[in-house]
């Protein structure tokens, strides 16, 4: 997993004079399912996306990285071991080498051969489908900027005149700087697993428009601060009936959950 976010030196340098945060951030609806079906189908492949969109789930968070030769496509982790038939690090091979590999198998015999996606094939679906998505930003470590501008280039060319460009997040404050150079008009969200010191003044720097929290940490002080701001609140992963409600009544903009079979999406 790659959740670094190395305190760049460069944040502080970022210039005021460019282009302030998009206004809403998330557009989508408040739910959103993991990884396309959360563990109903396998992660991060458009077989995920198509079980999501038959239970009727319209907005999908996803990971994605840059294949050694520059494209983008959907995996969680930086190696291909747990959720393909490949071994080693993704980001080391092309792009031909990992459009070959069997991402279905791992899961179930009824995925077997189901292969990576593009983010271009992602975009296709999503598109033809009228659909949101929350785009996580997983660099291949020692590869967070040029991953960062890379996938909003791509985010600009793959959605280009779509009425609601996907929401790019990341763990990585490198890759959401890059990001915002890359494509500065796209929304962006900064990914939190624990309470950081200046996270919020990270969340100005980088013009976010939303910020994308561990559900243990959003409570009602939080979602103050945060709407305070002006920052939407998004949660992951949320699992529980219990938790759901409790998020739910405190009004977040977003749930992220792998139970796409036990909640009712909106
Ligand atoms: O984007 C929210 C969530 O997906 C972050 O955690 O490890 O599941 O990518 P992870
Ligand atoms: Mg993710």
């Amino acid at each position: 997993m790659n959740r670094t976010s190395s305190a760049s030196p460069a944040l502080a340098s970022a210039s005021a004079t460019r282009p302030n945060r998009p206004a809403t951030a998330w557009t989508g609806p408040r739910w959103i399912a993991h990884r396309g079906a959360g563990m109903l189908a396998p992660e991060n492949t458009l077989a995920a996306f198509r079980l999501g969109a038959r239970l009727g789930w319209r907005a999908y968070e996803c990971d994605v990285k840059l294949s050694a030769d520059g494209v983008p496509f959907l995996l969680h982790d930086a190696t291909l071991g747990r959720t393909s038939n490949g071994r080693g690090s993704a980001g080391a091979l092309t792009w031909d080498a990992l459009s070959r590999l069997d991402a279905g198998s791992w899961h179930s015999r009824a995925y077997a051969g189901e292969p990576l996606p593009t983010l271009a094939a992602v975009a296709a679906f999503v598109r033809a489908n009228g659909l949101h998505l929350n785009l996580e930003i997983k660099p291949t470590p020692g590869t967070e900027a040029p991953t960062g501008r890379a996938v909003a280039e791509a985010v600009r060319r793959l959605w280009a005149g779509a009425p609601a460009p996907p929401l790019l997040s990341s763990f990585s404050l490198r890759t959401l700087h890059a990001a915002r150079d890359g494509a500065p008009e796209l929304p962006r969200a900064l990914l939190l697993d624990r309470p950081r010191r200046g996270w919020l003044e990270c969340a100005a720097e980088l013009a976010c428009g939303a910020v994308v929290t561990h559900h243990r940490w959003m409570d009602a002080s939080l979602l103050r601060q945060l709407r305070d701001a002006g920052l939407q609140a998004l949660v992951y992963t949320v699992n529980e009936p219990d938790e759901a409600a409790r998020l739910l009544s405190l009004g977040v903009d977003g749930i992220i959950t792998d139970a796409v079979d036990r909640f009712t999406p909106d």
